[in-house]
């Protein structure tokens, strides 16, 4: 394996769960992380534990021109980019019957628009330099129908198309632009927080609790598939729980 070290990585959805698991572990291994997130609080406590290796910018994944700000940023203080991680992501949840139409938008906005705006502003740099890598969280509920979760699902299932189809370009293009989706299952984070209370919610807490993987465990698939030498694409990893079905 080629390792991490010196890497410039931007991750979205750093300031909790996967996101600031990835961080510390890519820092902790010699990457250089650029940090994003709309909690500035957060980002700015992980930066400080990471040291100088790690940059943060509050910053919006559903605003085109806060992700170029993103990218600027880590040009500016690193000098390049070599990876992005666009893993920011929201689950308000909730069945196409209760027509929560606000939480429909804010997953397109935050899960399919916040990777595509993402992309955007790091594509240019890849394509020129002839080098890259986009690592993409989607979700088991990216693979199959997950009732109760029809939105986030569908947007998942976006994100895994979507990536899937710009591997094909990159391989005919010849950019030696890398792609990798992640899949994960239950894993313990914040993502439950904003699920309306009910019946349904306190289910999936409880299954969380009891079998819910640990952050890291999806933080090591990342370092994995970046660790591998430029001739191999890691192109997808579903990682769930043994009792997940
Ligand atoms: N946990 C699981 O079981 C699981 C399973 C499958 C897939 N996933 C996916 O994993 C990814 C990370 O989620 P997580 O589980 O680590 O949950 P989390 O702890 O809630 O983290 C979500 C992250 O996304 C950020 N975010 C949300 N909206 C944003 C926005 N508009 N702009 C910028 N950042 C935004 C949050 O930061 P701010 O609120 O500070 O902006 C936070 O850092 C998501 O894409 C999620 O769908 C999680």
């Amino acid at each position: 394996m080629q390792g991490v070290e010196n890497k410039v990585i931007v991750i979205t959805g750093a300031s909790s769960g996967i996101g600031e698991a990835t961080a510390k572990i890519l820092a902790d291994n010699g990457a250089k992380v650029v940090l994003s997130a709309r909690r500035e609080e957060r980002l700015q406590k992980l930066a400080s534990t990471i040291g100088e290796n790690a940059i943060y910018l509050k910053s919006d994944v559903s605003n085109a021109e806060d992700m170029k700000a993103l990218i600027a940023l880590a040009k500016e203080k690193f000098g390049k980019v070599d990876v992005l991680f666009a893993n920011a992501g929201t689950m308000p949840g909730g069945n196409m019957s209760e027509l929560k139409v606000a939480d429909w938008i804010s997953m397109v906005d935050i899960n399919v628009k916040g990777v595509l705006f993402s992309m955007a502003a790091v594509l240019p740099e890849f394509i020129a330099q002839k080098s890259g890598h986009i690592i993409v969280t989607s979700s088991i509920a990216g693979t199959k129908s997950v009732p109760g979760n029809a939105v986030y699902s569908g947007t998942k299932h976006f994100v895994r198309a979507m990536l899937d189809s710009f591997r094909t370009e990159a391989v005919m293009e010849g950019t030696n632009i890398r792609t990798t989706t992640i899949y994960p299952g239950a894993i313990k984070t914040e993502l439950l927080n904003t699920i309306a209370p009910s019946e349904t919610k306190t289910m999936v807490e409880k299954f969380y609790k009891n079998v819910g993987l640990d952050p890291r465990v999806i933080a090591n698939a990342v370092l994995y598939a970046i660790s591998q030498p430029d001739n191999i694409d890691v192109s997808d990893l579903a990682i769930r729980p043994s009792k997940e079905s």
